[in-house]
């Protein structure tokens, strides 16, 4: 039995496709193709495809794609863009540094932008919608875009922690203007280096986006259509990243397996909350399993004294961060996950002994033995 489980397992993953990865590697770099190249675009047309948009476009970052979609969308200052009060901080900062302002709107229970929420919070300065798919769980996209039809906003989906997750049958990443993704490392996708990408069906918004990420140049003409980034998706992230795409049907099944284990193991504690919700039509990933202890540090910090890689994301929200001059309007949701959650660990490599020595530890934490297990 292992006394050490990692919240997430690289090396693991990497030996487990090792020889696909290798020889994208030695693909790669015995061709010096290193700057958008064919690998690119075969990764690109094959996102496109898993999400089901016409365009996808290889960027730096999950903070790329989000800024990107924003400039695409022509937002800046003046404008007021609506996000949640709980995600990762990149959300704001990319409408911060386009020269908007994020509103923030507190989340419900399933750690998404509460929908009933979101009509007191347009002004007749808000332009855009950006709802996050937190931890493989999608927003209800179908309120979302309801909200922004009849409000005439723009919707930009922070995607990346959902790719995959889907909801009545259409993915996360396909329903906004864009979507935008992250291959950061600890991704379900992740490279071996930051890397993000924005699906769309926009034809101009794809093409602005291939421009930009290339300083504004046209790469057929050499013509600057305006001032750009250099973020640009490098080719040999882009080959990784295709190969383990490939791969990620079978992940998101494993993850889906551990979610069930976890579940039935750890149900029936109540001062633990599961991310189940039982909603008709979501599909969800399991990006990260987060629970709410009712305990807080005391559990999180009893899980890792027994050795198991856990992240309490986040103890103190982004818009208490001082620096960031975000307007803190009370988020009583937020304030109270904040204080709570804590993901298990959550990635394809694991064993089933090991979420069972997670399973017994968080059970023994409660005072309550578990004689479950086996296969
Ligand atoms: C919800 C969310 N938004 C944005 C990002 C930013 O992605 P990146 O770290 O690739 O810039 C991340 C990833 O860390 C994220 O989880």
């Amino acid at each position: 039995m292992s006394h050490n489980v990692s919240f997430v397992d690289p090396k693991k993953n990497y030996q487990s496709i090792k020889e696909e990865i290798d020889e994208a590697y030695f693909d790669v770099m015995s061709n010096g193709d290193l700057i958008d190249r064919r690998h690119l675009k075969s990764f690109e047309e094959n996102l496109a495809r898993f999400v089901g948009t016409r365009y996808a476009v290889g960027l730096n970052s999950g903070y790329d794609a989000l800024h990107m979609s924003l400039r695409a969308a022509g937002i800046g200052p003046g404008d007021e863009v609506i996000v949640p009060a709980h995600t990762f901080v990149a959300t704001a900062s990319a409408v911060v540094n386009v020269g908007a302002t994020p509103v923030l709107v507190d989340v419900a229970k399933d750690f998404n932008i509460n929908i009933d929420l979101i009509e007191a919070a347009i002004t007749d300065r808000t332009r855009a919608l950006m709802p996050v798919h937190l931890s493989g769980h999608m927003a209800n996209m179908v309120r979302v875009m309801e909200i922004a039809d009849q409000y005439n906003l723009i919707v930009i989906e922070d995607a990346c922690q959902s790719l995959g997750a889907s909801l009545n049958g259409k993915k996360a990443g396909s329903w906004g203007l864009t979507g935008c993704w992250s291959f950061y490392p600890f991704k379900m996708l992740g490279g071996y280096g930051d890397g993000g990408a924005i699906t769309t069906d926009d034809p101009d918004v794809a093409l602005f986006a291939r421009r930009m990420r290339f300083n504004g140049e046209d790469r057929e003409t050499g013509e600057y259509h305006g001032h750009g980034f250099t973020c640009l998706l490098d080719n040999l992230q882009a080959a990784f990243l295709d190969v383990k795409l490939s791969h990620l049907p079978a992940w998101i099944t494993r993850r889906k397996e551990i979610a069930q284990r976890y579940r039935a193991a750890l149900s029936n504690l109540p001062d633990l909350m599961l991310p189940h919700y039982d909603y008709p039509g979501y599909d969800d990933v399991y990006q990260n399993y987060t629970v709410r202890s009712k305990q807080g540090d005391a559990f999180s910090e009893y899980l890792k004294s027994h050795g198991i890689g856990i992240l309490t994301q986040f103890r103190k929200p982004y818009y208490k961060h001082m620096a960031l001059k975000l307007v803190d309007r009370g988020f009583p949701e937020t304030e109270a996950l904040s204080r709570e959650v804590c993901s298990l660990p959550m990635n394809s490599e694991i064993s089933n002994e090991q979420i069972d020595y997670v399973i017994k530890t968080v059970r023994s934490f409660y005072g309550r033995e578990w004689r479950g297990g086996g296969k």
